[in-house]
């Protein structure tokens, strides 16, 4: 099946156009859009006028959801399905959520560049975002090709880094906004988990960096230094070029492919308006370790 596909960056990211997602896709269609992620790494669907159970279902064609979304306060989901993070700023009940609240204070960590679920063992494949509700000015979304940035670096510093493990955690990322007001529970819940730096995409045969804000060490050095070099890949991955901001309108999806990219979410006044996006994710096939290097 040949999809219609119109790039919006030189290096990474498309528009996929006359696709419904009303309906669930077919194996040909599904199949397409993998071809065009392993190609463009992330893919714009427009338009799609779609509710929970239709997202359920196009995620799940797609693949093996994860099922434990790792937030704070989970147990005042908003959502129908377990399955779904809520990428808002809602109260249960659909109000803002006050200046002070804990999951909001925890949600700001979005800002950090960071790939989905790299602090699980098992990390993330795809996400897919839906937006529901956008802000009137603010609150995109800003993505970065990880197999141009390991394209862009000089060879000394590809075979110095090719073989290293990092530690990342959700308590690593959070204590960067110095957010640490984690109970004993999720302190355990979100204990460090190992993850290789430097990836090969199975889908496209590229290398990446596997960055994240998540990163709290490398295996093996000190960790000034491990958090010194992270840094340095960091900006280094995402000067401008390998940057591409998506500006959202309302029922797009979003899908990205977190083996190869980072995103992160740019400010919007969250306590005047509302933003509501909803996320799938679907689980990798093994931690990173486990996988062809
Ligand atoms: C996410 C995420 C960024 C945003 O959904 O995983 O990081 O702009 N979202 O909301
Ligand atoms: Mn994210």
């Amino acid at each position: 099946m040949e999809l219609d596909i119109r790039p919006l960056h030189p290096l990474f990211c498309a528009e996929v156009l006359g696709v419904d997602l009303r309906e669930p896709p077919s194996a040909e269609l599904a199949a397409a859009i993998d071809a065009a992620m392993d190609r463009f790494a992330v893919v714009v669907v427009r338009a799609q006028q779609i509710d929970d159970d239709q997202q359920m279902a196009f995620a799940t064609a797609l693949g093996p959801l994860e099922d434990t979304p790792a937030v704070v306060d989970a147990h005042r989901h908003r959502l129908k399905h377990r399955e779904m993070v809520d990428i808002s700023n809602l109260e249960t009940d659909g109000s803002i959520l006050a200046a002070d609240d804990r999951r909001r204070m925890f949600n700001l960590g979005n800002r950090l560049w960071h790939s989905d679920s790299s602090f699980k063992s098992t990390p993330a494949k795809y996400s897919m975002l839906h937006a529901r509700v956008i802000p009137p000015e603010g609150g995109e979304t800003e993505f970065a090709d990880m197999r141009a940035a390991w394209d862009a670096l000089p060879a000394d510093m590809r075979s110095r880094i090719d073989q290293l493990v990092c530690d990342h955690s959700l308590i690593y990322s959070r204590a960067l906004l110095g957010f640490d007001a984690f109970t004993p529970a999720e302190r355990e819940q979100f204990a460090p988990v190992p993850q290789r730096l430097v990836r090969r995409h199975p889908g496209s045969g590229r290398r990446s960096i596997y960055l994240s804000s998540h990163i709290g060490t490398i295996h093996g050095w000190p960790r000034p230094e491990a958090l010194s070099l992270i840094r340095d890949l960091t900006e280094h991955a995402t000067q401008r070029e390998f940057v591409y901001r998506h500006t959202w309108r309302e029922h797009d999806l979003v899908i990205w492919d977190n083996r190869c990219t980072m995103h992160r979410a740019r400010p919007f006044d969250d306590l005047r308006y509302k933003r509501d996006m909803r996320r799938l994710t679907l689980r990798d096939s093994a931690p990173t370790l486990a996988q062809a290097a």
